[in-house]
């Protein structure tokens, strides 16, 4: 008899199973891991529990079957719960199974912030303060390039860019094309528009090594496993598009194996992954300390012309496809059953 370990989606992704479509979710992975391990996930959504059960899929005998039964001890959140209503339900969630990841969505600044705290990680953190008009106006004194961002967005919208040009003035790259010269002033008062009311961040500019003259950046999956430790699971490039100052898939960047980036960057590949792998294990145990229901996070780092690495974000909800796109399909399985590993881990615990 297989153990049950709840896989929690969005909505949408939930409502796809009987479609067999559930976008960049692939749940066959799961059911795959699920065989693997003894265990059994049953998919549920926030939108369907009721009380102590929850409606929900099994797949068994190459179908999806949908069945009313309790909640599983063990639930994995692959779900974004933003609204009021979701948060409650995924509170009610909580009180009859461990949910892990149950919070996925962070300030950025926050995470900074918490990270910051910790003396050994300064050196991977770009610095970072909150957005205002006069701390824009002391950032642009300061250095010659960097970001402005959203603290709460994902993939690369409402990014600005900005660096000091030689012969005077400031390039500001705002979504895709050439970017545009401008004075100070206007740079101050197009960054104060497009930031308007919502909450943003600065951020020096990392000067992102670069493949083929576009800028690129790495997706690292850290992920807590069987034995309930963290480890690295994979690890991906993102080539900037033309044009474009983010690297994000989203936003036209190619996925690139890591090996080919770091050898046309003249880094000397398994020395580099190594290290990489040390500060993201770091980066994961800290995070798990601080904030302990984490146990899969995505980060993104940033690795400079001399092989320095600095830490971009950190996603609480990895959107493993990368891996997929770059053809990795065996770290593409990895990223979905180290989650059911630990899930596994927390249920021996928990007996
Ligand atoms: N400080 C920075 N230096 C260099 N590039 C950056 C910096 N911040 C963001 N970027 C680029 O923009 C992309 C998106 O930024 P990120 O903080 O990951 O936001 P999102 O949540 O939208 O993915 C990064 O992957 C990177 O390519
Ligand atoms: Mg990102």
């Amino acid at each position: 008899m297989r153990t049950t370990v709840g896989v929690l989606l969005d909505l949408k992704t939930y409502l796809g199973i009987s479609k067999g479509r559930t976008g960049t979710e692939r749940l066959a992975l799961y059911n795959i891991a699920g065989e693997n391990h003894g265990l059994r996930p049953f998919y549920m959504s926030l939108h369907h529990l009721r009380g102590k059960t929850a409606l929900g899929y099994y797949y068994e005998n190459n179908a999806y079957k949908l069945v009313r039964r309790s909640i599983p001890k063990v639930t994995h959140n692959r779900a974004i719960a933003l609204s009021p209503f979701l948060r409650k339900k995924l509170k009610e969630l909580s009180k009859s199974s461990i949910v892990f990841n149950e919070q996925n969505r962070y300030d950025k600044l926050h995470i900074h912030q918490l990270l910051y705290a910790n003396h050994s990680l300064r050196t991977y953190l770009p610095e970072s303060t909150k957005y205002s008009r006069e701390q824009l106006k002391t950032a642009l004194k300061k250095y010659s390039s960097l970001f402005i961002k959203p603290t709460s967005s994902s993939v690369g919208d409402g990014i600005i860019k900005i660096s000091k040009q030689e012969g005077g003035g400031w390039n500001l790259y705002w979504m895709k094309g050439k970017p545009k010269l401008v004075t100070y002033k206007e740079a101050v008062s197009f960054i104060a528009k497009k930031v308007g009311k919502r909450n943003y961040m600065i951020q020096e500019a990392i000067p992102l090594a670069t493949y083929n003259g576009q800028p690129y950046d790495l997706r690292i999956s850290v992920q807590r496993g069987g034995s309930g430790q963290w480890q690295v699971t994979g690890m991906i490039g993102k080539v900037a598009a033309l044009g474009r100052h983010v690297t994000n898939v989203a936003k036209g960047g190619k996925v690139k194996r890591v090996e080919e980036l770091f050898d046309s960057s003249g880094f000397y590949s398994p020395l580099i992954k190594h290290e990489l792998q040390q500060v993201s294990l770091s980066i994961a145990q800290y995070i798990g300390i601080k904030l302990p229901q984490m146990a899969d996070i995505g980060l993104d780092v940033g690795v400079d012309a001399y092989g320095n690495i600095k830490l971009i974000e950190v996603n609480g909800r990895d959107q493993r496809y990368t891996f997929k796109k770059a053809d990795l399909e065996t770290t593409f399985y990895h990223t979905y059953e180290t989650p059911l590993r630990y899930a596994k881990f927390l249920l021996n615990q928990s007996t």
